[in-house]
C-alpha cells in the first residue's frame, strides 16, 4: 500500500509520530513522512493511504495544516482513504480541542469521509514528551487501518 504521512510539528512529537508511522508501514509497502511545507503535488500521485498529523494548538490544527487543506493540490487525492492525528494534552477533548477532529470536519466538507476515527497521541507538556506507549499505540492504530484498507491476497487453494 504506497503511504504518505503528511504533518506539522513544532516541537517534534507529532513528527515522531509521523516518522515512526511511516517506518512500520514501509512492511506493506511504500511509505513515508513529509512535513507539510515540503510536500508537493506530485506527491499525492499514486497514493492509496494519506495521514495527515498536527500538532493541536488552540483547539485546531496549525496554520499550514488548515491551509493544506484548503489546497486545489489535494484534488490529485482522487479516491485514496484519508486518516487523521493529532498530539495534544491528555484531558477530556472538550477542554483540550482536537485538530485531528477538525481535520476530519474539513475533509468532509471538501466531500472526503476519512477512513478512519480522528485519533490524538498525547504529550506530557507543551514540548512534550510523548507519554509512554504512545508511539506503539499510534503504529498499531496506523497498521490497523493499512491491513484494513489493503486489498486481500488470492486465498491459496
Ligand atoms: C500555541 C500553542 C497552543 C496549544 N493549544 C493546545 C490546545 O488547544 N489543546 C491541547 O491539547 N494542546 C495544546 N497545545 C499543546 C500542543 O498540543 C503540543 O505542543 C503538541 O502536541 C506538541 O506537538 P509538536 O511537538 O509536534 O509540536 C498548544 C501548544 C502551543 C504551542
Amino acid at each position: 500500500m504506497n503511504t504518505l504521512i503528511v504533518y506539522d510539528s513544532q516541537y517534534g512529537n507529532t513528527e515522531r509520530i509521523a516518522q515512526e508511522i511511516g517506518e512500520s508501514l514501509s512492511a506493506l509497502g511504500r511509505a513515508r513522512a513529509v512535513r507539510v511545507d515540503a510536500v508537493r503535488a506530485s506527491d499525492l500521485e499514486d497514493v492509496e493511504l494519506l495521514f495527515i498529523g498536527s500538532p493541536t494548538q488552540g483547539w485546531r490544527p496549525t496554520q499550514t495544516i488548515q491551509s493544506y487543506l484548503r489546497s486545489p493540490s489535494f484534488d490529485q487525492l482522487r479516491g485514496a482513504h484519508v486518516a487523521c492525528f493529532d498530539t495534544r494534552f491528555q484531558k477530556p477533548r472538550w477542554l483540550t480541542g482536537s485538530a485531528a477532529g477538525v481535520m476530519a470536519k474539513r475533509l468532509r466538507e471538501r466531500g472526503i469521509e476519512p477512513a478512519a476515527e480522528p485519533t490524538s497521541f498525547f504529550v506530557g507538556g507543551t514540548e512534550g514528551p510523548l507519554l509512554d506507549g504512545e508511539v506503539e499505540r499510534a503504529k498499531a492504530w496506523a497498521m490497523g487501518i493499512a491491513r484494513r484498507l489493503a486489498p486481500q491476497p488470492a486465498r491459496q487453494r
